[in-house]
């Protein structure tokens, strides 16, 4: 039994692997940004062991996360946030909460849980980036800056920790059915927009994104670091 901590994991992606690790018998935290009565519905409604909030904005947060839940074996850094706006309407406030949020605090984090990793042999932490790092949409830029940002945090600290035993790679979803886009596929017009540009035709499913991470999570996953695995039904050629 692994104990494993998932980032914004009380809906879309985050939940789904959240559930996934719980079946696969592994002690699961469940994190949001800052709604705890949330966290503990969900925590208690896939059968979580513990629920923990902390707002990945504010950096004094972020530093006493660690404190809260205890060393893991598995990270799964998955919160982030996204705002669509033309590359030359990026505001000061969107750019540094999009860069605090998905860059700063996932880089925090890898410090605060890496030690313990590095003491006990074994590691596992698994970023989710996006389908955006190979695409260029008009709305997301800073957004993709992001997500291109971790992959090369990744890919620098794989090298890094693999003689230690802990791996780190990145898992990009393309265009997933959760809350955060639930205004597009719900829309039937901005739906079908979308799965034109879907080699397989379809918006994918938080459930198709768990495969991958937990097959990183497990044996199966031991000599696999520095990578990403793209779920995109083919989204990204
Ligand atoms: N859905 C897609 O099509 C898609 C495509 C490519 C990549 N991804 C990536 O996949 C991951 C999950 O996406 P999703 O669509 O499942 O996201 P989502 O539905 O928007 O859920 C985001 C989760 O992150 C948490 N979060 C947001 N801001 C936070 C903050 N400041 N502090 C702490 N937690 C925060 C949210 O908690 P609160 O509710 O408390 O804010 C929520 O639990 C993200 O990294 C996203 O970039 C998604």
């Amino acid at each position: 039994m692994k104990r494993v901590l998932i980032t914004g994991s009380t809906q879309g992606i985050g939940k789904a692997l959240a559930l996934a690790f719980v079946k696969n018998g592994d002690e699961v935290i469940v994190h949001c940004s800052k709604d705890i009565e949330k966290a503990e519905r969900i925590r208690k409604e896939i059968g979580a062991s513990k629920a923990v909030v902390c707002d990945l904005s504010n950096m004094n947060e972020v530093s006493e996360l660690y404190q809260k839940t205890g060393s893991v074996d598995c990270l799964i850094l998955n919160a982030s946030v996204q705002y669509k706006e033309l590359w030359s309407e990026i505001t000061d406030e969107t750019f540094d909460k999009q860069f605090d949020i998905n860059v700063k605090s996932t880089l925090k984090l890898m410090q605060a849980y890496y030690p313990a990793m590095q003491e006990k042999g074994f590691g596992r932490i698994v970023t989710i980036g996006s389908v955006n790092q190979y695409r260029q949409h008009a709305e997301l830029s800073v957004y993709s800056a992001t997500k291109c940002a971790v992959k090369k945090l990744v890919e620098v600290i794989a090298k890094q920790v693999a003689p230690f035993g802990v791996t780190v790679n990145n898992v990009s979803p393309g265009a997933i059915a959760t809350p955060r886009n639930e205004n597009v596929y719900k829309n039937e017009e901005m739906r079908k927009a979308v799965e034109k540009s879907i080699p397989m035709g379809r918006f994918g499913t938080p459930e198709d994104c768990v495969g991958a991470v937990l097959m990183l999570c497990s044996e199966q996953g031991a000599y696999i670091t520095g990578t990403d695995i793209v779920i995109d039904g083919g989204m990204r050629l």
